[in-house]
């Protein structure tokens, strides 16, 4: 599509966000819906001032990655209850009410719906217990989620103090590493880096537990088939990859942006393409 004087604008603030693979799913999005839009990547430091000159450039909305997820909240207008139980905004929407001069800049978290729509394909959520490995920030987003949508989550971490911290947080259980094998559960998420390249045969949990779970979910999406997918697939798990949980977020940032289901079928491939392309240069 050309770009001209209608094109909306929309981005992703980071630092760094050279690697990011959102312009690639959102570009493919805005293209298949027919959207005179473009999605740029934006590697920023002073976050006050880039949202101040968004505001003025007139974006329609910014995806907001690290360093900045916590730090953005004290540049918004206003801010989703659940962002702010969250203490991080991912998604900026910009708007002018009519018959006012102003844009208001309203922060969403749209991170802790990703692997929560991911997993619900899979299960239904309410009343259902998930493990979950890990306890950093894509951790709290993904057990947020969960207890949110009612599901009993037990959490394990090789610290136990931060395991420990975020189950408090949260209301739920924590187990230390060595008694996961005591756990059975629907469905276990791995939210650690274990097993990302270049640690390919990296692996969170033991593969002779892995038939304590209906469902094995990974967040790392390179390689696409983790060690933990494939020892999952053997013990006759369900499996979930990495860019699942990458993909529901996104589709939730485009329909607050548009206000339309967006395709998730075309991002996917814009996602696995892009993955490919990677690998291959
Ligand atoms: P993110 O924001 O991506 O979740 P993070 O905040 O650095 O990243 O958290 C990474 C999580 O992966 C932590 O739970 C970390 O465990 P610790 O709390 O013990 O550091 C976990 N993790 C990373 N590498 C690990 C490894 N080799 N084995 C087990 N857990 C690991």
């Amino acid at each position: 599509m050309a770009i001209n004087g209608s094109t909306k604008l929309y981005g992703i603030l980071g630092h760094p966000v050279g690697h990011s693979l959102s312009p690639v799913m959102h570009n493919a999005a805005l293209a298949a819906m027919g959207i005179n839009g473009v999605y740029i990547p934006m590697d920023v430091t002073d976050i006050r001032a880039a949202v101040s000159g968004l505001r003025a450039l007139g974006f329609i909305g910014v995806s907001v990655t690290i360093p900045h997820k916590e730090e953005v909240m004290g540049c918004l207008d206003e801010i989703d209850p659940v962002a702010q139980r969250i203490g991080a905004v991912n998604t900026l929407l910009f708007r002018q009410k009519p018959g006012e001069e102003r844009v208001t800049a309203r922060g969403f978290n749209t991170d802790w719906l990703g692997a929560n729509l991911a997993l619900a394909e899979k299960i239904p959520l309410t009343g259902s217990r998930v493990l979950v490995i890990g306890a950093g920030g894509a951790a709290k987003g993904v057990c947020f989620g969960l207890v949110e949508a009612g599901a009993e989550v037990v959490i394990t971490n090789r610290t136990k103090a931060k395991g420990q911290a975020l189950a408090d947080w949260l209301g739920c259980s924590f187990i230390p590493s060595d008694q996961v094998g005591d756990i059975h559960a629907d469905a276990l998420i791995n939210t650690t880096s274990v097993g990302m390249e270049p640690d390919v045969d990296g692996i969170a949990v033991a593969p002779a537990l892995l038939d304590n779970f209906s469902v094995v979910m990974d967040i790392v999406y390179a390689p696409l088939t983790t060690r933990l997918l494939r020892e999952a697939e053997k013990a006759g798990c369900q499996t979930i990859d990495g860019l699942s949980m990458l993909l529901f977020q996104a589709a939730v940032q485009l329909k607050i942006w548009t206000g339309e289901k967006p395709p998730q079928d075309v991002m996917r491939r814009a996602l696995v393409e892009e993955l490919r392309r990677r690998k291959a240069s």
